[in-house]
């Protein structure tokens, strides 16, 4: 797949959509202790479009859970769009994520019993309000599933679900997306579909759009990336190049573990 690097979109000027500060994060299991996140800070603004990468281990997915308010930080302050998840209750952030909070999850967390079109109507079921059919059918036609709208999880492949997962939130419309290795399971053309859509939802629509990813063609289309060592961000950058970036990411996977 060739990188589609457009202008790079000017940097955007405003509140943070979502903003981290010194947020650590330690697993306990089996009574032992697994520290995760060292102390993250970091700022996302609306219209921005943010790559997070690094090793697979490296607190990635751990710390868009607790960005996105799916886990509760130990200690340090998440805000997002203007309210500190510290402050709200279990029921406000379900409530967020079916509303302003979209998330595409790395194991796409579809509903096996419920068909393609079902699964894309959930954020609307729980919000006890009647998608729009039109809406939902054009967004599974966007990401190239019409004909398999009446499909269920089990009978799809891993890159259908990927992008029903996908679907969800684009029907959901949230001004903060949050996308866990979004083309992970994806081939080249329908990862560059993908990526359109989230490049859109934040160059287009003026959402902020977090994606953690692995792949440095997807990463450089991204406005800026955050790379991850261990468990603490180690370096920004504003990528030219698909790769500069594997350069980059080199980089830092090979010092893994120096500090
Ligand atoms: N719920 C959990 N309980 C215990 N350990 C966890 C949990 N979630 C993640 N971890 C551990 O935290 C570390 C970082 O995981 P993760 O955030 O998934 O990294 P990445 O997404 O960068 O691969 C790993 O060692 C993982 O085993
Ligand atoms: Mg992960």
């Amino acid at each position: 797949m060739t990188a589609t690097l457009e202008q790079p979109a000017p940097t955007p000027t405003g509140q943070p959509a979502v903003a981290a500060r010194d947020i650590t994060k330690t697993f306990t299991t089996g009574g032992t202790q697994v520290p995760v996140l060292h102390g993250v800070s970091l700022e996302a603004r609306p219209g921005e479009m943010v790559a997070v990468m690094g090793a697979s281990g490296s607190g990635k997915s751990t710390l868009l859970y607790c960005l996105a308010g799916l886990e509760r930080p130990d200690a340090g302050e998440v805000v997002v769009n203007g309210r500190n998840l510290a402050e709200c209750s279990r029921a406000d952030l379900a409530r967020m994520r079916r509303g302003e909070v979209g998330f595409v999850f790395q194991a796409y967390n579809l509903v096996p019993t419920l068909t393609a079109f079902e699964n894309v109507c959930l954020p609307h079921l729980l919000r006890h309000e009647k998608a729009d059919v039109a809406v939902v059918e054009g967004v599974l036609e966007s990401v190239g599933l019409a004909h398999r709208r009446d499909a269920r999880p089990p009978s799809m492949s891993g890159g259908e679900q990927q992008r029903v997962a996908l679907a969800r939130v684009l029907a959901q419309q949230p001004s903060t997306i949050f996308a866990d290795e979004p083309t992970g399971a994806l081939d080249s053309r329908s990862s560059e579909l993908v990526l359109g859509h989230l490049g859109r939802l934040a160059h287009r629509d003026d959402a902020c759009v977090v994606v953690v990813t692995h792949d440095p063609t997807v990463a450089a289309s991204c406005d800026r990336i955050l790379f991850m060592r261990d468990g603490l961000l180690v370096d920004e950058l504003r990528p030219t190049s698909t790769e500069q970036v594997a350069r980059a990411l080199a980089g830092i996977t090979s010092r893994r573990g120096e500090c």
